[in-house]
């Protein structure tokens, strides 16, 4: 059986919030991953600029619980982020909760693809020196680490922004 710990609360997740203040940026169509406090996450999401903002959930608890406090205005479905990511225009906030050995090849391939994003996994069980290895193989971009209950990384894409050379 596997057992997935998701985290019930990011109320207290100042350095998350501080590192979302730098990685996400614009002004149009927002496409990202609300998880269990959405509203603080839609208030921080609108600070950044964004006005038209869809979440995704696919945790059946987390939806239910995101559908009693839904912002006005957000559109909120129920499905899995990784089968919608092809809208061109929008920025994409993929912060899965969950390290990059989660997350297939040709999901990441298809990320590498996207315009605007910003991309969190968890540092475990692989080290930040083997995520960024593995993120790098699709797409080079600059990332900055924090920590929350344990390291984080947060890779990020903007429109204007050069790679990593
Ligand atoms: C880390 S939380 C999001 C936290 C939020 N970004 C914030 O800053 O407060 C991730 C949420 O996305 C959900 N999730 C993870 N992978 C998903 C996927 N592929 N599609 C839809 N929902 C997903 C999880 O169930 C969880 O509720």
């Amino acid at each position: 059986m596997l057992l997935i710990n998701l985290k019930e609360t990011y109320k207290q997740a100042t350095n998350k919030r501080s590192v979302q203040r730098r990685t996400l940026q614009g002004s149009g169509r927002f496409i990202g991953l609300g998880g269990p406090d959405i509203r603080d996450y839609v208030k921080q999401v609108r600070k950044a600029g964004f006005k038209d903002i869809t979440i995704y959930e696919k945790d059946v608890k987390v939806y239910t619980k995101q559908r009693r406090e839904l912002p006005r205005g957000v559109k909120l479905i129920y499905g899995d982020i990784t089968d919608n990511l092809q809208d061109k225009d929008a920025f994409y906030d993929l912060d899965f909760c969950a390290s990059i050995v989660k997350i297939e090849d040709k999901i990441l391939n298809k990320i590498a693809k996207i315009k605007n994003f910003s991309l969190t996994f968890a540092l475990r069980p692989i080290s930040l020196y083997d995520t960024v290895q593995r993120l790098w193989r699709h797409c080079k971009v600059p990332y900055i680490t924090y920590k929350d209950t344990h390291g984080m990384v947060v890779f990020y894409k903007h429109k204007k922004q050069n790679n990593v050379s």
